[in-house]
């Protein structure tokens, strides 16, 4: 590990639908956290459009970094690094990140480390649990991924499980869709499901035959679909807030039980959550009290750091940056970068 006192990072998140850029000190200390979302432009047309999402990061972009280097009363010459997401995650979007990051970095004579953006989710937890250090178990449930992760060290990881289809966000925003909420589905069945009835409707919760920690979502998906049509066949009318609290409780099922699985299987004393999903009320609670019932240390991040944001790109990015991992000016947008393989 290098001994240098405090490194200050300006990283750069641009995978999806949110421009982003704070400045972290030694991977804990956020001093800056900045996050343009561009959510009210892609509901108009019920999903992320790529394009949009590419063009508005280049509009944007410049902005949000310079009022993150403002807001923690820093420049770039106060900077020891630039790092950036560069995959997984729309290659327009993340091109948008890569390209700025490299201007940056070389102008101001800077080294630049390209973060993979579930390593991101998984080091959010980082930033306000000081005392949380590998190794973990940590499930990280965003709209693109649904992995469950062994941290064996800063940097190391081995994936346990994931899913062999939809990912819970995915399904989340899918189902809203069927049931006439729009998007961004996760949040919007997290509030309806309030008034909702969990036990209400039935749904499958899926085992996937032959791993013991993947997940599969797409078999509720469709049953979901299945129900709505069997309602209107028989002309039978569809609570709204009822199958949301039921399809969310489904899915809230499926992870802990993945989860304490293999909290058990690997005698874990730590168990983290990470990823949009995990900003989940019923989730959190769930997977709260699981790890309650056997005196495990449960840690997830507030909701704001669930989501797409730029800090848990820099508390990633001193982990690296300690290691002694650079990039060159060769450093692309890789759409789907595996976790723990550097592209
Ligand atoms: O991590 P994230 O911001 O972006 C990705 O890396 O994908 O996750 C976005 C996903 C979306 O699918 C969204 O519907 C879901 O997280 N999400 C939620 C909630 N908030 C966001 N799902 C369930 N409950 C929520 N409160
Ligand atoms: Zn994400």
């Amino acid at each position: 590990m290098n001994v240098q006192e405090e490194v200050k990072i300006l990283a750069i998140e641009s995978s999806c639908d949110e421009t982003a850029a704070a400045v972290v000190i030694n991977g804990r200390d956020v001093k800056s956290n900045i996050i343009s979302s561009q959510i009210d432009i892609h509901t108009l047309y019920g999903g992320v459009v790529p394009e949009i999402a590419s063009r508005k990061h280049i509009e944007r972009i410049n902005q949000v970094i310079a009022r993150a280097l403002d807001a923690a009363g820093m420049t770039l010459a106060d900077m020891d690094a630039v790092a950036v997401t560069y995959g997984p995650g729309l290659v327009g979007a993340l091109l948008v990140g890569v390209a700025e990051a490299k201007a940056i970095a070389y102008a101001a004579g800077l080294p630049l480390i390209g973060i993979h953006h579930i390593e991101g989710h998984i080091s959010a937890n980082y930033i306000e649990n000081k005392e949380l250090e590998p190794p973990f178990l940590c499930l990280v449930v965003s709209g693109g991924h649904t992995h469950l992760v062994r941290v064996k060290d800063y940097g190391v990881y081995e994936i346990l499980g994931r899913t062999r289809d939809d990912a819970a966000g995915e399904a989340f925003d899918k189902v809203a869709r069927a049931i006439g909420l729009g998007y961004p589905g996760g949040p919007k069945i997290e509030q309806v499901s309030h008034k909702g009835n969990p036990d209400a409707v039935a749904f499958p919760r899926a085992k996937v035959t032959g791993s013991e920690y993947d997940f599969s979502f797409s078999g509720l998906k469709s049953a979901v679909l299945n129900y709505l049509n069997s309602c209107q066949m028989k002309n039978i009318p569809v609570v709204q807030e009822d199958v949301a609290a039921s399809f969310q409780k489904a899915v809230v099922d499926v992870l802990v039980g993945n989860a304490v699985h293999a909290i058990e299987a690997y005698g874990a004393d730590k168990f983290a959550i990470a990823g949009g999903v995990a900003s989940n009320q019923t989730f959190r609670e769930s997977i709260r009290k699981a790890c309650g019932q056997r005196g495990v240390r449960f840690y997830c991040p507030s909701p704001g750091l669930c989501t797409d944001n730029a800090a848990m790109i820099g508390a990633a990015a001193y982990y690296e940056y300690s290691a002694g991992r650079r990039d060159d000016w060769t450093l692309n947008a890789i759409p789907n970068l595996k976790l723990g393989e550097r592209g």
